[in-house]
């Protein structure tokens, strides 16, 4: 009787099964009211009394392993089944995908050279560490001048010669070192200031420099560029003002600002009351600078301008923050997915 049980043993231990179906038909086959194993309990008055205990204890572990059997093929079966029915139920909606977003201050750097190029602008880039005759000297900032202290600067490895360039501005001088006039460009890049962090402040941020140079340009042209500009960018109903201002590379040089886009020059929280909001700087390049890159100065005149990238993107999305840009969030950058 005992080999009997233990042939039960090995079959059950060895059973596999493919389908619901054969796991039922297992289960009949052993513990079914008919099944081998009650079959088997049946026996049990025929068994001497002295080996009884032990073929009890031998049928419970029959029963035992063919119900744990049963449980496991159960689990596994029907996990498998309800996977096949996910992969192959085409009804279903497909899962969502997301294609992620351009950063916001993509999205508004794009814009800006789109804006300039429907007017012939082309886009050049320059090196973000600089020496000192691209960043200042062929800008016209005299050494020692205190103009050079309007931007804090980060100097490499101590040399006084090579910094990370503080401005746009400096591309300029790349360009116009390589190219003949008329040249009609921008150039965004990132710039490096050693300021503090701060909600207004970073000690890296990105500028858009303009620079536009031929014979005869004047600064009504300068004005009209920009004009074009502003209501391309912040809509048709904007105004701009040019108030007088000092760059060591411009002459004469202003800032602009344009009408608040928010209440429309009523004033608000945005313009501080004032219905106004500073944008940009700009002006007509210094002969200095014309001739420092060997451009005949007498010949030719141009206009240059320069704008942060994160203000006026902070100012067109009301964003509050400029460290908002640098976090990587992606509850903040997903709110531009609808912008890329
Ligand atoms: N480089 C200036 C700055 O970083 C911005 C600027 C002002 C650029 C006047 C210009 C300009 O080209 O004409 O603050």
């Amino acid at each position: 009787m005992k080999e009997i049980v233990h042939k039960y043993l090995d079959e059950i231990a060895s059973f596999v099964a493919e389908t619901p179906e054969q796991i039922e038909e297992f289960r009949i086959k052993f513990l079914s009211k008919k099944g081998i194993i009650p079959d088997l309990f049946g026996e049990m008055k025929n068994v001497s009394p002295e080996e009884r205990k032990d073929f009890g204890l031998l049928l419970n572990q029959l029963k035992n392993s063919a119900q744990q059997k049963v449980d496991l093929l159960q689990e596994t079966i029907g996990k498998r089944e309800s996977v096949n029915e996910k992969a192959t139920d085409l009804t279903l909606p497909a899962d969502f995908i997301s294609l992620g977003s351009r950063h916001p201050l993509s999205i508004v750097r794009k814009e800006i050279i789109d804006i300039f190029s429907k007017i012939g602008f082309t886009v050049s880039v320059g090196p973000e560490i600089e020496d000192d005759w691209h960043n200042f000297t062929a800008l016209n900032f005299p050494l020692e001048h205190p103009a050079r202290d309007m931007q804090d600067t980060f100097f490499i490895e101590k040399s006084p010669d090579i910094a990370l360039r503080t401005h746009t501005s400096s591309v300029q001088i790349r360009v116009m070192e390589k190219e003949k006039p008329p040249i009609r460009s921008v150039f965004p890049g990132r710039v490096f200031r050693n300021e503090a962090i701060s909600a207004r402040a970073h000690c890296f941020f990105h500028q858009v420099e303009g620079l536009y140079i031929d014979e005869n340009v004047s600064f009504a042209d300068l004005k009209q560029t920009l004009y074009y500009f502003a209501t391309e960018f912040f809509g048709p109903d904007t105004q701009i003002r040019l108030r007088p201002s000092y760059f060591p590379f411009t002459e004469p040089s202003a800032e602009m600002d344009i009408s608040c886009f928010i209440c429309g020059g009523k004033g608000c929280k945005v313009c501080k009351g004032s219905g106004w909001v500073e944008i940009l700087g700009c002006g007509m390049v210094d002969p200095n600078v014309l001739e420092n890159c060997h451009i005949d100065s007498k010949k030719y005149t141009g206009f240059a301008f320069g704008m942060g990238i994160e203000r006026t993107t902070m100012l067109k999305y009301q964003i509050n923050d400029i460290r908002l840009f640098f976090d990587n969030d992606l509850r903040f950058l997903r709110q531009f997915e609808s912008q890329s």
